[in-house]
């Protein structure tokens, strides 16, 4: 018989754990930063726009950052090691798509793609990696896409292109981060009801292509927020570097 598991990552005691959601505005980062504070954690909710009134649980503290720029990515660790201590999750949500084909994609926009989702993503884990590491617990979920595995649906080349990268990132941090009691994962939705997903969707009749799926509608935010839930728990301590499909069956690898 085998002998029963021993706890990893038991529950720390004491006060509750701070996490930091990017794109918190977004419909997806929204829906996981409300998630979070369900759990009990603190939330930081970082975006480049501020919250529309009354749309956001008023226990969210927000900071305005681009995550693009260092400067900003800089001042919003301070400002949150200022209100709460060190940070222990980060929720990579920022990201913007673009559904320009390959032709007509100016450089200004290949780099904005790349730069929110993947530098943006590099950028904020460094600058809050310092607290996991003193810690000896962290949780980082980077939001890639089924585009990451495969090919955007609806977006275009750089965004399949910085999707795939969010993917390396999480892969090759994960080995490095693994042994200082840090996890790095990445989630990759398909089709959500959300504003980008509908933006995006052109001539394309969305809810007709998701009634075609194996689960035959659009995903909900509340469903990402779900699994971001638990990949940020003790619970998940043992998976890291993973690449988690929630896409109906769209794309199943
Ligand atoms: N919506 C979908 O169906 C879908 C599917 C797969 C993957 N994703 C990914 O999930 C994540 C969230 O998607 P969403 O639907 O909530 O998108 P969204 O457009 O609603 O939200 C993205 C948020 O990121 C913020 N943001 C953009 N640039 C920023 C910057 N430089 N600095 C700080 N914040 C910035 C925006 O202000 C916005 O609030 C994105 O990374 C997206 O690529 C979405």
């Amino acid at each position: 018989m085998m002998p029963a598991p021993e706890v990893v990552d038991p529950p720390v005691a004491g006060a509750p754990r701070v996490a930091v959601v990017t794109g918190a505005r977004g419909n997806l980062g929204a829906a996981c930063a409300r998630a979070l504070l369900e759990d009990g954690y603190r939330v930081a909710a970082v975006d480049l726009f501020p919250p529309a009134p009354g749309d956001h649980p008023p226990q969210l503290a927000w900071f305005r950052a681009d995550v693009t720029v260092p400067a900003d990515v800089t001042r919003s660790r301070e400002q949150v090691a200022e209100r709460w201590g060190p940070v222990a999750i980060l929720v990579n949500a920022a990201g913007v798509a673009r559904a320009s084909r390959f032709a007509q994609i100016s450089l200004d926009e290949w780099r904005h793609v790349l730069d929110v989702s993947l530098t943006g993503s590099f950028l904020m884990t460094q600058a809050f990696l310092p607290d996991m590491r003193a810690a000896g617990f962290g949780r980082v979920i980077n939001f890639s896409s089924t585009a990451g595995k495969n090919v955007s649906t609806l977006a275009g080349v750089h965004y399949t292109t910085a999707k795939a990268g969010v993917l390396g990132l999480t892969r090759a941090l994960a080995k490095e981060l693994g042994p200082s009691g840090i996890t790095v994962n990445a989630v990759c939705p398909g089709l959500f009801e959300t504003e980008m997903a509908r933006s995006l969707a052109g001539d394309l009749d969305l809810d007709a292509y998701a009634g075609s799926l194996p689960v035959p509608r659009l995903g909900q935010p509340w469903e990402v927020a779900a699994l971001v839930s638990y990949l940020v728990s003790d619970r998940a301590g043992y998976v890291t570097g993973a690449a988690l499909d929630i896409n109906g069956g769209e794309l199943m690898t």
